[in-house]
């Protein structure tokens, strides 16, 4: 015999046990529940995830920090093994001067710069005029206290050679106001040898002044720096 389909009473009454009050209540809390965990598991899931990002990052600015350590102590090891001047000479880029403030004529000044294995200096850049120029600060008494550089026009009247044959660039002209004025009042021969001296106008570097090459003045030596030896 065939089982009898439930009536409408039972079928009611199973589906409202479904909506048992009881249980409808616990739902929505399990809910918050388990959104509260999944939301702090999503937070924490981030603050890892920035947190492992920065301290890679921090890794490689450290990697980087260290690489960069290296190459400088390469550098400065390179400085402290290279090229230095001896006592009371001054270095600047790998050349070594020497300020002496004894005086002597040009060519008497010029033998004295070549027994020291140098020569009267020679101005090859702006920036060499700049570090000379800076060095004379101090040495001088007066406006006629002033150092020979190794330029003259000896060899030929009107064309100014450096010591080492060239001739004097335009581009690398440090002439006072209104010089060379190869004044013949001191010393009818005129004025072939050149000095270092104060600025006088004619712009911040210019502090070149010819002079009769007999006169004593100090003097500007110039030679290459050597291997410090160990
Ligand atoms: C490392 O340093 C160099 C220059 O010093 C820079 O160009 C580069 O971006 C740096 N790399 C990192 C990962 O910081
Ligand atoms: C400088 O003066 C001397 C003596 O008067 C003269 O022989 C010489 O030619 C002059 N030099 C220049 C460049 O004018």
């Amino acid at each position: 015999m065939m089982r009898r389909p439930q009536s409408c009473e039972e079928g009611e009454a199973a589906a409202s046990q479904h909506k048992n009050p009881d249980r409808t209540s616990k739902l929505p809390s399990e809910r918050v529940v388990l959104l509260v965990l999944g939301s702090l598991l999503a937070a924490a899931l981030i603050i890892i995830f920035r947190l492992s990002t920065h301290f890679v990052q921090t890794k490689k600015n450290l990697q980087n920090l260290t690489e960069e350590n290296e190459v400088l102590r390469r550098k400065l090891a390179v400085f402290e093994d290279g090229p230095s001047c001896e006592n009371s000479w001054v270095r600047f880029e790998g050349t070594c001067y020497y300020f002496s403030t004894n005086q002597f004529s040009w060519e008497e000044s010029r033998s004295r710069c070549r027994e020291a294995g140098a020569d009267l200096v020679k101005v090859d850049s702006r920036e060499e005029q700049y570090f000379l120029r800076s060095h004379l600060n101090g040495k001088m008494n007066s406006f006629n206290d002033m150092f020979w550089i190794g330029l003259t026009d000896s060899v030929e009247e009107g064309r100014w050679f450096w010591v080492d044959g060239s001739e004097l660039s335009e581009s690398l002209w440090f002439w006072s106001k209104q010089e060379p004025d190869n004044w013949t009042e001191e010393n009818p021969a005129g004025e072939d040898c050149v000095r270092m001296g104060m600025e006088e106008g004619g712009g911040p570097m210019n502090n070149w002044y010819d002079k009769n090459c007999g006169a004593a003045q100090k003097r500007i030596c110039e030679k290459n720096s050597e291997r410090r030896e160990k």
